[in-house]
């Protein structure tokens, strides 16, 4: 593509993100570029631009010749897929922020980008205005790269933060999470930390090189968190953030999400409402904190017109060290034997009673509460057993890495 061409859209979605992307496309002054039609699902809403600007048809957009970028920002996953691939299959460069598309099928995306010679690009999916994906897979390209910790869900972040600075209940700030457009259409996805281990994943191919699947992968969410929790955590100075991980132990690693006390000597502990922020460990470069809004229509419109500017200098992402581990094999390299699940980790856990537990393999326990209506350990457990509460919704229980 010119990058002195003025350049045309075809948009998927005018949700949160879609306006988002509408309005920084309007205020920006270095990108020629024209939305030339929206592809939107639902007839009877009333939208803000005029209607001959939309189509409820996506063969509109997919069939036509003129266009240089598709730019797909909705929430139906099989909807995504079947857009983004077909436009691929058109030899049409795809921009994407669908992470949960994009985290279940990402070999599959992958193959399509090498087999049709496209771009696919996808820096809104993770960490929203933060650009971490390109830096990964560009700056850290020869850096021995360690470790990455990462705040990667806002709603989450908002609601653990409102908790604990203005005691407000947990499902008043959901909502209001919610009317922020921070939540997912189904928030389930953000509390149960879904949505981050979507993040992570895609993170761990730009970082490591590592392609996991959603279910490889561990996530403990905060849905169960209750402000006796907040309040153990403060008195003890500490905080209670959802944390991603994806880090490098020897010639394995460890990529999970679970919600853990902070204390003040990270800098993630003054990473606050729905800011996220990505801690970069690399052996010679030592730690490295990138922050800023990761939820909310203008923030992920932003990463979404970066990437929409990057096509326009012909970018894709290499995936030198996903190329690396595939060793010029065509089939998905089995990453799961590379995760090391078989370690023990130091948990708080909060139950009502002990059968929710009775799964939970404690190897010792360090600490322990009664009360008439909760109990809680600090304990010693094996980490492996604690995918038993994963994705669990029946679950009552609230884990926290210590
Ligand atoms: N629901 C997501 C979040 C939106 O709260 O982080 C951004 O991906």
């Amino acid at each position: 593509m010119n990058n002195n061409k003025k350049i045309s859209l075809g948009l998927f979605g005018f949700g949160c993100v879609g306006q988002g992307l509408y309005d920084v496309l309007n205020m920006s002054q270095g990108l020629q570029a024209t939305i030339e039609k929206i592809c939107v699902r639902d007839k009877t809403k009333k939208r803000r631009l005029d209607a001959n600007r939309f189509t409820f048809d996506k063969n509109d957009i997919l069939k036509r010749k003129d266009l240089d970028v598709v730019v797909e920002l909705i929430s139906d996953t099989n909807e995504a897929l079947e857009i983004v691939s077909t436009a691929m299959k058109n030899g049409v460069n795809v921009v994407s922020a669908s992470k949960e598309m994009l985290a279940k099928n990402f070999f599959q995306l992958f193959k399509l980008q090498q087999e049709n010679n496209v771009s696919l690009i996808y820096e809104g999916s993770v960490g929203g205005s933060i650009p971490i994906l390109r830096n990964l897979e560009e700056y850290y390209d020869n850096e021995l790269l360690q470790s990455v910790r990462a705040i990667l869900n806002g709603t989450c972040n908002y609601i653990l933060t409102r908790m604990e600075l203005e005691g407000k209940d947990y499902g008043e700030i959901l909502k209001d999470a919610q009317s922020n457009s921070f939540a997912e259409a189904d928030p389930w996805l953000d509390v149960s930390g879904c949505d981050a281990k979507y993040k992570i994943l895609l993170i761990a191919v730009h970082a490591f090189g590592l392609l996991l699947k959603p279910e490889q992968i561990l996530n403990l969410g905060i849905q169960n968190i209750c402000y006796e929790d907040i309040l153990y955590a403060k008195e003890k100075g500490l905080r209670i953030k959802l944390l991603t991980r994806a880090e490098k132990l020897g010639d394995k690693y460890r990529v999970y999400v679970m919600p853990h006390f902070i204390d003040k000597s990270s800098e993630l502990f003054n990473v606050l409402y729905e800011y996220n922020a990505v801690e970069v460990e690399g052996a010679f470069s030592c730690k490295q904190l990138f922050t800023g809004k990761g939820a909310g229509s203008h923030p992920t419109g932003s990463a979404v017109l970066s990437d929409i500017s990057a096509l326009t200098y012909n970018y894709r992402y290499g995936y030198k060290k996903l190329k690396k581990l595939l060793n010029g094999n065509s089939t998905a390299p089995d990453s799961a034997k590379l995760l090391d699940s078989d370690f023990n980790i130091k948990v708080y856990v909060r139950f009502s009673n002990k059968s929710e537990i009775e799964k939970l393999e404690i190897v010792s326990i360090e600490e322990e509460y009664k009360s008439a209506k909760n109990n809680y350990i600090i304990a010693i457990v094996k980490f492996k057993s604690l995918f038993h509460f994963c994705g669990n919704h029946d679950s009552k229980v609230f884990i926290c890495e210590v």
